[in-house]
């Protein structure tokens, strides 16, 4: 069925000898389905503005997210240590395979449904980093493992390594495995020292399980405001870890993954002994979250990398004094705090707690008065929920959208 309001079809009537039907010379407002169809292999030929797309929508600046990703290898190679970046950040396996492109060692996912959809489309070396725990998700690891042979499984408990192993043989596979270590905050992971090396241990002499190494993440530390502080954290709570290593070491184990750290200890973690790579997510995109922490060179902004990850939004009230309202609200947005900032503007605040609205605010000194109709961006408050939100990212260069990558691990959550 042709949709009676697309740009297309306005066109096509005009063309079909509607002398009289006006055609504005730029029609805001392509939809998601138009912008697909102008597109080859994901890349888009025609010129299209993202001023011209239908909001709320999901900007990727390209020259920013290439230039983060530059930066995030430039610094770890003269560190020493690899990036292994966390696929939960952006869903995308287009993301995905420039990261590898560009020298990662492989990607992390969260999920094992998010494993799928990134082998699916071609990615070959994934670390998952949560524990799978139900026999059905175990089974499905190991599953993938039979195809996905650069597939590495996290275990934080000896019950669940026999059953990894159980499954591992059922399925004719051998499961890499790496023992997750508790960074000291007891989310997940096992107690670092002799507990994780027990485990160790344990996955060593399992039939179908083959030990490479271990993992310890410390969410916890990324955030911590001021850098000092940040790395002194960092370096205590991996620790334990790094201990662990060296006793595996001792004991014949093999440690040829030791994977930790993130966006805000990238600069951190060579530190710690024997660490091979960072888990990073956030850089790519950045968000309003880490831009307000204090980075090793700048102590009031974490400008590192560049934030490269917007919502386009349209302004739908502009008839009240000092307010206006727009079309993104918590379900473009989510409600994550700080809220979104309205990119290149100074002077004005956003929020996003209604469901299908934001609120503008503006301050005395507002650099600029919207009126209904005026489209604007956002710099994302938390990067990873906002992209679980779009089937879609437009990558543009500039103005104009050069790419549509579509987010294929949206939504797998399970
Ligand atoms: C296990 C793990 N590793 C790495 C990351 C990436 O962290 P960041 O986005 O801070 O780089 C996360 C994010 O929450 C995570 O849970």
């Amino acid at each position: 069925m042709t949709d009676p309001f697309s740009r297309r079809h306005f066109l096509h009537a005009a063309g079909a000898g509607a002398a009289s039907v006006w055609i504005p010379r730029t029609v805001h407002g392509y939809t998601e389905a138009e912008v697909r169809k102008m597109a080859f292999n994901e890349r888009v030929e025609e010129g299209i503005s993202k001023w011209d797309l239908d909001t709320p929508c999901l900007i990727v600046d390209l020259d920013r997210l290439e230039g983060n990703l530059d930066r995030m290898q430039t610094t770890l190679a003269r560190n020493g240590i690899a990036s292994r970046p966390h696929a939960k950040t952006h869903k995308c396996p287009a993301i995905a395979r420039l990261q590898v492109a560009t020298g990662s060692v492989g990607i992390c996912v969260a999920k094992i449904s998010e494993a799928e959809v990134m082998f699916e489309h071609g990615i070959e070396q994934i670390l998952m980093t949560t524990v799978n725990v139900t026999p059905r998700k175990i089974r499905r690891a190991m599953h993938l493992k039979k195809w996905c042979t650069g597939f590495i499984q996290a275990v934080d408990n000896p019950a669940n390594a026999r059953d990894l192993s159980a499954a591992a043989a059922e399925a004719g596979v051998v499961a890499d495995i790496v023992v997750d270590v508790d960074p000291g905050g007891h989310r997940s992971g096992i107690t670092a020292g002799a507990p994780a090396l027990e485990l160790a241990q344990l996955v060593d002499t399992l039939p179908a399980l083959r030990l490479r190494g271990l993992l310890c993440y410390d969410g916890g530390a990324q955030h911590v405001q001021a850098f000092a502080d940040r790395r002194t954290r960092a370096l205590s709570s991996l620790e334990g870890a790094a201990e662990t290593l060296v006793q595996m070491n001792r004991s014949g184990l093999d440690t040829r993954v030791f994977s930790g750290g993130g966006t805000g200890t990238y600069n951190i973690d060579h530190e710690t002994p024997g660490l091979t790579d960072v888990q990073v997510g956030s850089y790519v995109f950045m968000d309003a979250q880490y831009l307000a922490l204090g980075g090793a060179h700048n102590p009031d902004k974490y400008d590192d990398f560049a934030p490269a990850l917007t919502v386009m939004t349209t302004v739908v009230n502009a008839q009240y004094e000092g307010l206006a309202t727009t079309d993104a609200g918590a379900k473009a947005n989510t409600i994550n705090q700080p809220w979104p900032i309205i990119a290149g503007e100074t002077g004005m605040s956003y929020t996003a707690g209604s469901d299908e609205y934001g609120s503008i605010r503006y301050g005395d000194d507002a650099s600029r008065i919207y009126a209904v109709g005026d489209k604007l961006e956002l710099i994302v408050s938390h990067c990873d929920p906002v992209v679980n939100l779009y089937d879609q990212m437009y990558g543009v260069r500039g103005d104009t959208v050069e790419v549509i990558w579509p987010v294929s691990a949206r939504g797998k959550s399970v």
